[in-house]
């Protein structure tokens, strides 16, 4: 079994070197395309024109692939040039037939579908992937799922979400990468990267569409679609980084919010849409809506109907309409009136054609369907294998006591839960075309390693009031020597419009738990959700904590590795979890406040009800052996604005086991002309140690990390002192201070 590990391991390091090909750099069209956009676009009507604007979903369900006659009358009259949805190679090719063939002007359609994490592999959700804090395996996960879904007929995911966020309680942190700006910008590099592969139009990649842009991840209350409203200099600071390192990175497409930015829904702000994204960033790819956004301007209360709206969108600068069918009912008309100058029409449509021609469609529409590809590729063993290592990488080891895990593959096991023997939940939500059939489950993961007997009972329901079953599952705890309990969220209690008000754990599960605990024997409770729960029940009275989030197709596998000992969990919190909804919003890098914490005097700022700090803090997570952390050295404790500054530590494995550590380095700006959070994450190193072995750790500190938006919202460093920190977590940490002068 070792051996298997490490030869699963090494082919997965060989494989991820191999596939970071990119460098990172704004889509820009070349000039050849140029000209033949032009070209075309001199031959298209206005209708023609606007149906290259417009994109539509096909009615795909539960009884497969369908398509309203109406939708595929409009591919054929050239009012509706892109899809979504429409997956499989029969279904494609059928679809793109109809605009090949049928069409006057020929022109292939793009196709869409939220691939988000995998396709028909599934790897873990992106928040989860996230608490990997492993970008070479993130890119990889992306560049399976693009590989995959690009054999089945698709040419562009809706993928990265990049919405920073620091509220639990919102139901789609589960698609980001948690709630910190600079490790979030670092993942959406390497998903854009993933997805977009060396070239666009290699027939293994697809475009990636940054979404949801902007501030998405900023709702009021933690509820979906509500309003956003933040200063400009939060904004700035915390929540626009991620897109623009996406669209530095390459992002062909970027995809608008539900939300108001400082009054201006995001799908008809111009301020987002053109002067940052176009002239600021440079963006030379397209800009949709998120699905009738366009529409819902009208209950935003910024225009008085669907015609103004698609004024709205087309000036303010998207450039494709999802599903709202808005430019095509009204776009002509606007223009007739002189609401709307056919030059700017002129400009989405060449934006859009231009990937069109960079994808190679107009060579061959067909290049995403081929029969043989999709066979060969999907679900392949090299893809199950990689989802494997990725998931493992991806738990986090929250409490340990007495070093409980691993556990002895040889004691007699008790799996209880209602999600032990579960496949349906393991893909979470956001599934792509994954089939929870193709999952292992926790309970067949542990039975393919353990070596003593193993017992199973659910225990009780998701949500149900306690049954029967209880008993049963109490009497198999006592005749083990270790239980492990599988418990947590539904896959849709996160996601898209799942927000919740209550973050713990539904409460018949909670009590399985405890009562699983008055056993006296060691209980393991192993996570599944799609965000930070507040569990300090479990917290104080579990043996040991495993957060797995949703895994995937081999979730069970990549547990039993954990729990067993094949793996050493090296995965760290994205996202801050609190001990309570109360304390929410609660992040790792929040400022120190005129009357910081103190927990012996009343009138500072805190509760008088529980501490400020959270139950698990950003960046933590245990591992089977330790690392001690030596006093970080600085080259130079003075130094002149503009210089860089290198800092190292020592990092040492003290404990009996090889295992991985995240390296995390912050800093604080003490005194600035604006305030400034107590820490800020600008650099991170994930080493493995053997035991024994000591590494030396490096980071070079640049100008531009100790840099914000200044008093004069000018971007720039100021000369002082800092504070330069690092540690294992947010919260444990090594201090040394150096001064900038001018
Ligand atoms: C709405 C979601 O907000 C967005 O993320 C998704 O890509 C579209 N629907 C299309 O499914």
């Amino acid at each position: 079994m070792k051996k298997i590990n490490t030869l699963l391991s090494l082919l997965f390091l060989l494989q991820t070197a191999l596939i970071h090909t990119t460098s990172a750099q704004v889509y820009s069209p070349s000039p050849a395309t140029e000209q033949r956009v032009n070209a075309l676009l001199a031959k298209m009507t206005l209708e023609e024109k606007i149906g290259q604007l417009t994109l539509y979903t096909t009615d795909w369900g539960s009884t497969g692939p369908t398509i309203r006659e109406g939708y595929k009358n409009d591919i054929r009259s050239g009012a509706c040039g892109n899809l979504f949805n429409s997956h499989t190679v029969a279904f494609v090719r059928d679809l793109q037939k109809v605009a090949v063939e049928e069409t006057r002007l020929k022109i292939p359609l793009l196709f869409g579908f939220d691939v988000i994490h995998g396709y028909k592999t599934i790897f873990p959700i992106p928040l989860g992937e996230a608490a990997s804090w492993d970008l070479p395996a993130i890119e990889k996960s992306a560049r399976i799922a693009a590989t995959e879904a690009a054999a089945a007929g698709l040419n562009w995911t809706y993928a990265p979400m990049v919405d920073i966020s620091r509220e639990p309680r919102w139901g789609r942190v589960m698609e980001g990468a948690g709630e910190d700006t600079w490790l979030g910008s670092r993942i959406a590099e390497a998903r854009v990267q993933g997805f977009q592969g060396r070239k666009i139009g290699d027939t293994d990649a697809m475009l990636a569409c940054v979404k949801h842009f902007a501030g998405y991840g900023a709702p009021m209350a933690g509820r979906d679609y509500n309003t956003v409203d933040i200063s400009e200099r939060y904004f700035r600071e915390f929540y626009l980084p991620p897109y623009e390192a996406a669209v530095k990175a390459g992002a062909a497409s970027v995809m608008t919010s539900f939300n108001d930015y400082d009054g201006v829904p995001a799908s008809g702000n111009r301020y987002l849409l053109t002067d940052i994204l176009r002239t600021e960033w440079g963006f030379k790819g397209f800009v949709v809506t998120d699905y009738t956004s366009m529409n819902e301007m009208v209950n935003h209360g910024v225009v008085a109907n669907d015609k103004e709206a698609g004024e709205l969108s087309l000036n303010a600068g998207v450039d494709m309409d999802m599903q709202g069918a808005v430019f095509q009912r009204f776009l002509a008309q606007s223009v007739q009136e002189g609401k709307v100058k056919v030059a700017d029409i002129d400009e989405a449509v060449r934006r859009i054609l231009r990937l069109k021609f960079d994808l190679g469609l107009f060579e061959d529409p067909y290049k995403f369907c081929n029969e043989s590809r999709e066979k060969t590729t999907l679900l392949s063993k090299e893809h199950r294998a990689a989802a494997r290592e990725v998931s493992r990488k991806s738990i986090v080891l929250l409490k340990n006591d007495k070093n409980l895990l691993p556990l002895n593959p040889g004691q007699k096991i008790a799996v209880i839960g209602p999600l032990a023997d579960n496949k349906a939940e393991l893909i979470g939500n956001w599934n792509g075309a994954g089939n929870p059939n193709d999952c292992v489950s926790v309970l067949e993961g542990i039975r393919a390693q353990a070596k003593g007997a193993v017992t199973f009972d659910s225990g009780c329901e998701f949500f149900a009031a306690k049954k029967e079953g209880t008993e049963n599952a109490l009497a198999l705890a006592k005749q083990a020597d270790a239980v492990i309990v599988v418990v947590g969220e539904q896959a849709m209690m996160s996601g898209e419009a799942a927000s919740r008000a209550d973050i713990t754990l539904p409460a018949v599960q909670e009590e399985l738990v405890l009562e699983l605990v008055r056993t006296g024997k060691p209980v393991v409770v192993v996570l599944m959700n799609g965000r930070p729960l507040a569990i300090p029940r479990l917290a104080e009275n579990a043996t040991a904590i495993l957060e797995t989030w949703w895994l995937g197709t081999e979730a069970g596998n990549a547990i039993a590795d954990v729990l067993f000992g094949a793996y050493n969990p090296s995965g760290k919190l994205p996202m801050t979890f609190p001990r309570s909804v109360g304390q929410v919003p609660v992040f790792y890098n929040e400022k120190s406040t005129g009357r910081p914490y103190d927990p012996n005097s009343k009138w500072t700022s805190k509760y008088i009800d529980m501490p400020n700090a959270p139950l698990f803090p950003f960046g933590f997570g245990l591992s089977y052996t330790n690392f001690s952390y030596s006093e970080p050295k600085v080259d130079k404790s003075v130094f002149k604005k503009g210089q860089n500054l290198q800092v190292t530590v020592n990092v040492a494995n003290t404990g009996s086991r090889a295992g991985e550590e995240v390296v995390q380095l912050y800093i604080r700006d003490l005194v600035g002309s604006v305030t400034r959070p107590v820490r800020e994450l600008k650099g991170f190193e994930k080493i493995m140690l053997k035991p024994g072995e000591t590494k030396e750790v490096r980071f070079t500190i640049s100008d531009k990390d100790l840099s914000f938006y200044r008093r004069d919202m000018t971007f720039g460093s100021e000369p002082g002192e800092f504070e330069i920190m690092i540690g294992t977590n947010s919260m444990d940490v090594k201090k040394v201070k150096v001064r900038m002068t001018e």
